[in-house]
C-alpha cells in the first residue's frame, strides 16, 4: 500500500511524481496494483477487513487515487468520480428547493446546462453573472439565501480570470459555500482550497489524466462535515464512483502532471504571443498575455504557468473560422482539453445556437508537441482559410 514520505515537507511535485511514494507491499512494485474487486470479504466477526465493503462505495485503488488527489489539492479529503459532471452533480444534488446559486454566465457549458435544469425542475434559483465586470459576482450573491457560489477560472472558452480569494471572501460573507472548477488551473499551478475555497472541482478527464484516455472527476474539500458525507452518499447511491482501472490511469497521469502542465503552459505562451497581432487573427485570449485585463490576478493565483488553453478569434466570419479547424494538420479537431496532443475546436458549433461564444472563436488546447510545429500548422490553416484577406 501507500508509504507516505518519511522526511516531509517534500514538494508537491515530488509527492505527485512518486504517487505519494508508493511501494507495493506484495512485490515491491513502484506502481500500485489495480484492485478490480467489486466486493470485499468480511473477517471472522463479520466486520469489514479494512474499510472496504462494496466497490460502489470505493476500494483500494480508488482510495489510493483519492489520497494522491487530497495531497495534491491540500484537502481534508477528496472523492474521485466517473466523470467531472458526475462530481458536479453530486455536489449540486445537495441543494434544496428555494436555495440560490450564483455562477458565471460564461463557463463550461455542461455546468450551465445542469444549473438551468435545477432551476427548471427543482425550484433552485440561479443567478448567472458577467465575470468580466468588477462587482458583478458580489452583486449576484443573496445574503443568507445563496448556498453555493460556483466559479470557474480561467473560464471556458474566453479565459477570463476570477479572483478566487476575493470570490471566497464574498461568498462566505453571504453564507455560501464556494466551489471552484479548477480543470484548467489544476493544483500544480493553483490550489483553490489554500485561496479560501470550500471545494476544488476538477474534470480529471483533462490535465490530471492528461492522455485523453479516461473520464474522471474530482471533488476535494477543505474540511469534512455533514455536507461532505452527503456528497459521498450521493456518489454511493448513484454509482458515480470512478472505476478502479480509471483510478489507476488517473494516478499514472498525475505522476507527470507538473511536467506536462509546465510544457503546455510554455508552448501556449509561445503560440499566444506569435498570433497576437497576426493579420489573420482579430484577438488572442490567453491569461498570460500582457494585454489580458486580469493577468495580475492570474499571475498571483496561478503560481506555475497560465496553462495550455487559449482561444483565437479569427478574421473573417464563422465559415473562415471553421475552415481553419478543417485545414489544420497537426492540431486534431476534437473536443476536450488538457491532453498531450493539441486539439482545436469551433466552440460555437459544439455549444449550439444558445451559446454566448463568438462565432469566430477557435479554442486551442496546447499539448506537449514542439510549439514550432503548432505555430507552422496554424499559419498554413489561417492562410488556406483566407483569414488574412481584406485586413
Ligand atoms: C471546465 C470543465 N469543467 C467540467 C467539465 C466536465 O467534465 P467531464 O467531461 O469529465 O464530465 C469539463 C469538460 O469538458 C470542463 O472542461
Amino acid at each position: 500500500m501507500t508509504t507516505f514520505p518519511r522526511r516531509p515537507p517534500l514538494s508537491p511535485a515530488t509527492r505527485a511524481a512518486q504517487a505519494l511514494r508508493h511501494v507495493d507491499a506484495y512485490g515491491g512494485g513502484v506502481t500500485p496494483a489495480i484492485d478490480l474487486s467489486s466486493t470485499f470479504a468480511r473477517d471472522g466477526d463479520y466486520a469489514p477487513r479494512q474499510s472496504y465493503i462494496y466497490a460502489r462505495d470505493g476500494g483500494p485503488t480508488v482510495e489510493h487515487a483519492e489520497a494522491v488527489l487530497a495531497d495534491l489539492d491540500g484537502a481534508a479529503a477528496s472523492l474521485a468520480f466517473s466523470s467531472g459532471m458526475s462530481a458536479l452533480i453530486a455536489l449540486m444534488d445537495t441543494l434544496r428547493t428555494g436555495d440560490h446559486v450564483a455562477a458565471p454566465a460564461v463557463m463550461y457549458h455542461g455546468a450551465i446546462a445542469w444549473l438551468r435544469r435545477l432551476a427548471e425542475r427543482r425550484g433552485i434559483e440561479v443567478t448567472f453573472f458577467d465575470a468580466t465586470k468588477d462587482g458583478a459576482l458580489e452583486a449576484a450573491l443573496r445574503p443568507d439565501r445563496t448556498k453555493l457560489l460556483w466559479i470557474e477560472t480561467p473560464t471556458n472558452p474566453t479565459w477570463d480570470v476570477i479572483d478566487v480569494a476575493a470570490a471566497a471572501e464574498a461568498g462566505h460573507a453571504a453564507g455560501a459555500r464556494v466551489a471552484v472548477d479548477c480543470t484548467v488551473a489544476p493544483p500544480c499551478t493553483m490550489r483553490a482550497l489554500e485561496l479560501g475555497a470550500d471545494f476544488a472541482f476538477h474534470s480529471a478527464t483533462k490535465y490530471m489524466g492528461g492522455h485523453s484516455d479516461l473520464t474522471a472527476g474530482v471533488l476535494s474539500a477543505a474540511r469534512t462535515d455533514d455536507l461532505w458525507d452527503e456528497i459521498r452518499l450521493v456518489r454511493t447511491l448513484t454509482g458515480g464512483v470512478i472505476a478502479p482501472f480509471d483510478a489507476w490511469l488517473l494516478i499514472r497521469g498525475i505522476r507527470t502532471l507538473f511536467l506536462r502542465y509546465e510544457r503546455a503552459s510554455a508552448s501556449a505562451m509561445a503560440v499566444a504571443r506569435h498570433f497576437d497581432g497576426h493579420p489573420g487573427v482579430a484577438r488572442v485570449l490567453y491569461p498570460g498575455l500582457p494585454g489580458h485585463p486580469r493577468r495580475d490576478v492570474a499571475a498571483r493565483q496561478m503560481k506555475d504557468g497560465f496553462g495550455g488553453m487559449l482561444s483565437i478569434l479569427t478574421n473573417g466570419g464563422q465559415s473562415e473560422a471553421r475552415d481553419v479547424a478543417r485545414f489544420v494538420e497537426v492540431f486534431i479537431p476534437a473536443t476536450s482539453l488538457g491532453g498531450v496532443e493539441s486539439l482545436i475546436e469551433h466552440r460555437k458549433t459544439v455549444e449550439g445556437p444558445a451559446s454566448l461564444v463568438p462565432e469566430t472563436l477557435l479554442r486551442l488546447s496546447i499539448g506537449i508537441e514542439d510549439p514550432a510545429d503548432l505555430i507552422a500548422d496554424m499559419e498554413q490553416a489561417l492562410d488556406r482559410a483566407g483569414c488574412a484577406r481584406g485586413t
